[in-house]
């Protein structure tokens, strides 16, 4: 091992594009305005009187004042605490309070924004470049026979979310990491543009179930459990700085109401052994393989195309 390899360099890739969750919904109210850090940057996310929510670089292009610090919502814009310039969530100036002309070119960094299921996603890309693809549905959000409200708990760890999302291809470590015992070849991985679909049929603590996931880009990961109980289990990271993200995992559940952290818990005690691996392991850009390890290398070339 170099010591570039061992010291400095433990991920060889910035942050990759991708569509990120910042929050809950129920998080940020209409008229609020709230710090946020994410992507490397210091930002600012705000709901508009109309309830749209918008995320700006938290710095503002006037005079630098920062504007989750005694900014404030005014209609659907953010109004800057310090000379009250107010900023559009798609970036542009609406309103200079002393001014006959708003000077041309007045734009405030802005990304783009999709709300889902309950969730505030901000787009990321590291040349600013638009959407490339599209968040899915979640039908059982919201649904009858379903538990109200996502069940979620959330950790920040010191690595990047290309590791994460390589655990599952990785299903090798199933076994020896999550005592899941798994029939050969068990594991079918299937890019689809920017998203892959992935299933495994394995025996797990709470009995015979099946597990089928459609990841979305690098910042969503999403799975179905069929068996006991019905369950939808979403993972988003969010990269804080290149090397430290938010893991947030949410439930949604058929079960009774009185097994649902229960349920939940189960899911959480499955991903928490990884964490330990991940926030001291390096990305091996030319990892030993061997011929059974499963789909990684196709992995890597599918997540090629988030940098
Ligand atoms: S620094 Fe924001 S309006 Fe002047
Ligand atoms: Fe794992």
């Amino acid at each position: 091992m170099t010591i570039q390899e061992n010291t400095i360099q433990r991920f060889p890739f910035g942050i990759p594009l991708s569509w990120y969750q910042v929050a809950f919904s129920d998080e940020l109210e209409p008229g609020e305005v709230r710090r946020l850090h994410a992507f490397g940057r210091n930002l600012v996310m705000f709901r508009g009187e109309d309830g749209t929510a918008g995320v700006l670089d938290a710095y503002c292009p006037h005079l630098g004042a920062h504007l989750g610090e005694g900014g404030e919502v005014a209609g659907n814009d953010l109004e800057c605490p310090f000379h009250g310039w107010r900023w559009h969530r798609d970036g542009h100036c609406t309103h200079v309070p002393y001014a006959k002309r708003i000077p041309s070119g007045a734009r405030a960094t802005a990304y783009p924004v999709c709300e889902r299921f309950g969730m505030i996603f901000a787009w990321f890309h590291p040349r600013g470049e638009p959407p490339l693809y599209d968040l899915p549905e979640i039908p059982e959000w919201r649904s009858p026979g379903w538990c109200a409200d996502w069940e979620h708990r959330e950790i920040e760890l010191t690595t990047h979310p290309q590791e994460i999302a390589e655990n599952g291809p990785d299903w090798r470590h199933l076994d020896k990491v999550h005592d899941m015992q798994m029939a050969e070849n068990d594991f079918v991985f299937e890019p689809d543009g920017y998203g892959y679909r992935w299933y495994l049929g394995g025996q797990v603590e709470m009995g015979e179930s099946t597990l089928q996931g459609v990841n979305y880009g690098l910042g969503l990961s999403t799975f179905r459990q069929g068996g006991v109980h019905d369950a939808i289990v979403l993972t988003t990271v969010t990269p804080l700085e290149i090397d430290r993200l938010k893991f947030r995992l949410s439930m949604l559940s058929r079960a009774p109401e009185e097994e649902i952290s229960k349920q939940f818990d189960y899911h959480w005690a499955f991903a928490a052994p990884d964490f330990r691996i991940w926030e001291h392991k390096i990305h091996r850009k030319q990892p030993l393989l061997c011929e059974e390890d499963g789909p990684i290398a196709r992995f890597r070339g599918w997540a090629a195309q988030f940098y």
